[in-house]
Order: structure tokens, then sequence, then C-alpha cells
């Protein structure tokens, strides 16, 4: 039997009057590439936080299926979901969140290194996952020294390189321009693809979502529309 990869069961979280999740529901299968829509304070981001176990809505439950047993994410404890995003969960966020100070090939390997992969291994991964996003010869730059779109394909590498079951993606290509935000997306979806990865893509480009497999449209904190996408483009 297969299990759906995520499950949202009745997700609730207020911040003061106005919900950001309102008794939302939603069920992600294995390898789906679901792209979440909706205006500004809609709950996109609180949402996906939620999925990724970053945060725990004050009511309603998280269902991972990784390849073991499923886990209620909201029944552990902190440690124990970071855990679990260390393991099973990469992230692309807006502005990278990357160490700045570190190359793109420390930036890439550091979530090997704490998976525990020895060094030589894990040089290869690096490298390996450098090479396919365009991003040979840039291993010694540190993130500063490169463009936007760069740093985003080395955040789709850091995010991939441990072989995650989902990427999770907060407006990966937002702070960047069309031809770029493509080339990033491109990435992300390819990388995901070949992998079978589940992804998750919150984004406010109708582009992005029309290359995704389905769209979830959100309006304060409900879902509002969850369509599939026919005739999606090939990464
Ligand atoms: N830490 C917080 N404290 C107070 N209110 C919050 C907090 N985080 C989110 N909110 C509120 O919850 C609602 C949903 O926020 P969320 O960040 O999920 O929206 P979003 O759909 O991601 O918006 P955007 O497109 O602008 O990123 C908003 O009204 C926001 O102001
Ligand atoms: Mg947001």
């Amino acid at each position: 039997m297969s299990y759906p990869q995520l499950q949202a069961l009745d997700l609730s979280q207020h911040y003061g009057p106005t919900p950001a999740l309102d008794h939302l529901s939603i069920t992600i299968d294995r390898g789906e590439s679901v792209a979440i829509m909706g205006p500004s304070g809609s709950g996109k981001t609180t949402l996906l936080h939620a999925l990724a176990g970053i945060d725990v809505a004050q009511s309603g439950e998280v269902i991972f299926h990784g390849a073991d047993r499923p886990v209620s994410i909201h029944a552990l404890s902190s440690e124990q979901r970071a855990d679990v995003r260390l393991r099973h969960f990469g992230f692309v966020f807006q502005q990278g969140l990357m160490l700045s100070e570190l190359t793109v090939v420390e930036n890439v390997a550091l979530p090997l290194m704490l998976c525990g992969v020895d060094r030589a291994s894990a040089q290869q991964t690096v490298s390996a996952w450098l090479n396919r996003l365009g991003l040979a010869g840039m291993e010694d730059r540190r993130l500063g020294e490169l463009s936007g779109g760069q740093a985003q394909r080395v955040a789709v590498a850091r995010a991939q390189v441990c072989g995650p079951d989902v990427v999770f993606a907060d407006e990966p290509t937002g702070a960047l321009d069309s031809v770029t935000s493509g080339e990033v997306l491109h990435a992300l979806l390819e990388s995901s693809a070949e992998h079978g990865t589940t992804l998750v893509v919150v984004t406010h480009d109708e582009s992005v979502a029309a290359r995704c497999g389905r769209t979830v449209r959100l309006r304060d904190g409900q879902v509002v529309s969850d369509t599939a996408v026919t005739g999606v483009m090939a990464p």
C-alpha cells in the first residue's frame, strides 16, 4: 500500500484575530510538485513551515511518511523535528539563507557533514551537484561573491545534496529577474523530477506554478482551489 508523503489535517494557527491557517487540510503524494499560491498574508509561509516541521500549528496534525513508518510531526520534540528536517527535507528560501562567509563547497557540504557523511564521499557528491547546476569552477568563492541566480543554484544544490524526500521552497526566485528565475526553477524541477523528490513551492509567479504538477491557492488560511496542471511543461 502506498501512503501520501505529507498530510496536513485540520491545521489552525492564529496570530491575533485573523487566522493564518483556518482548519486547513491538504494531502501531498510522493513525487508531486505543488505550487502554493495566494495573496500576501494568505498563510502560504505559515503552511510551508507547518508542513516542514519548522513550526507546529496551534491545532491539527501533520503526518510525514518517509521510507519507513509515518511520523506525526506534532508529537515530536523540537530536536526530533530538526532531525527529521535534516534527514528528510531540503529547503530553498527567497534570500537563500546561506552562510555568506563560507565558500560554495562548504555551504553545499554542510548538510552532508551534519548527516555524518565522510569528507571524501561528501566532496564527490558536492562536486557532482555543482557540475550539474553549472557551478563548476566556483567552488572556492564565498557566497557574497556570486550573483543572485548563482547563489540560488547553490541553495538548490544544498537542498538536494542529502537526497531528501521533500524539498520546500518559499519564493525561491522572488528576488531574481525572469531569465535567472527560469534557470533556478529549471534546476529545482529537473533535479527533483530526476530523483522523484516531492516539491512544495510557494510562489507569486504564475509561470512558476505552470511548471508544477498542481496548484493550491490559499486565501485567509483556507484552500480555495486545488487543481492539477494539465500539460505541465517539462522541466
Ligand atoms: N510570527 C508572526 N507573528 C504575527 N503574525 C504573523 C506571524 N507570522 C505570520 N503572521 C500573520 O499570519 C498571516 C499569514 O502570514 P504568512 O507569512 O503565512 O503569509 P504569506 O501568504 O506567506 O504572505 P507573503 O506572500 O507576504 O509572504 C499574516 O496575516 C501575517 O501577518
Ligand atoms: Mg510568505
